[in-house]
């Protein structure tokens, strides 16, 4: 008995069909999704940057493509272990705060010895971490050899917090100077 053609056709395309239908079912299907937004609440204790800080340096801020924690020898990028404790000795006058801040805004304006540029200004593109997304890190650094002290109100030379209070006469540690502080905003009188 001869099955005609058309009939022999269809049944080769079901079967195709069928077949990479059911191998398309057996591929897991993984969603790519754009990396998560961190959400920072503004009531977040200074642990709770630490963590976020800790989470930024390995995903969106891609620290640790770069830098290393903990290791010795002939390296291209400065290990951060112990970092804060060196913060304050790199230079004179500023304290590990505003140097990290100025290590993650304006990288090429201090070079650490023994390296050379290349790190990436952090608040600009590709990298693009927001401010309060910085003084998470700054946390995160503060606790590779100090104590972390930042808070979402803290400012520095290269962001002042809204709404922070302006700095004491004198001026508070690890405030900058109260210059162009931003005013508490209050009831706009017209
Ligand atoms: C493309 C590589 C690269 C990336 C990414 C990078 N850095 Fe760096 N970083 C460097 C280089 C190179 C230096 C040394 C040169 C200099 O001082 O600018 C440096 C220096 C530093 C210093 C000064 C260290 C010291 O001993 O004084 C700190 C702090 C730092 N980086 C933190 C960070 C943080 C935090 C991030 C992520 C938000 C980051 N870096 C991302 C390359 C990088």
């Amino acid at each position: 008995m001869t099955v005609p053609h058309s009939v022999r056709i269809a049944a080769l395309v079901l079967a195709t069909t069928a077949f990479y239908g059911y191998v398309g079912q057996l591929v897991p299907q993984k969603e790519v999704q754009p990396p998560q937004e961190t959400v920072l609440k503004a009531d977040m204790t200074t642990a709770d940057m630490v963590k976020i800080g800790g989470e930024l340096m390995v995903g969106k801020g891609l620290c640790l493509t770069c830098h290393t924690i903990g290791k010795s020898g002939a390296l291209r990028f400065p290990d951060l272990e112990g970092v804060a404790a060196r913060a304050t000795t790199r230079i004179p006058g500023l304290n590990e705060i505003e140097y990290f801040a100025k290590s993650l805004y304006e990288p090429d304006s201090f070079i650490v010895p023994g390296f050379n540029p290349g790190m990436p200004v952090i608040n600009k593109p590709p990298i693009g971490l927001t401010d309060q997304e910085i003084l998470c890190v700054i946390a995160f650094l503060q606790t590779l050899g100090g104590t972390p002290t930042v808070t979402l109100q803290t400012s520095h030379a290269y962001y002042k917090a809204p709404g922070a209070t302006p700095a004491a006469p004198g001026g508070a540690p690890g405030n900058a100077t109260p210059t162009n502080a931003t005013p508490a905003k209050g009831p706009v009188t017209p």
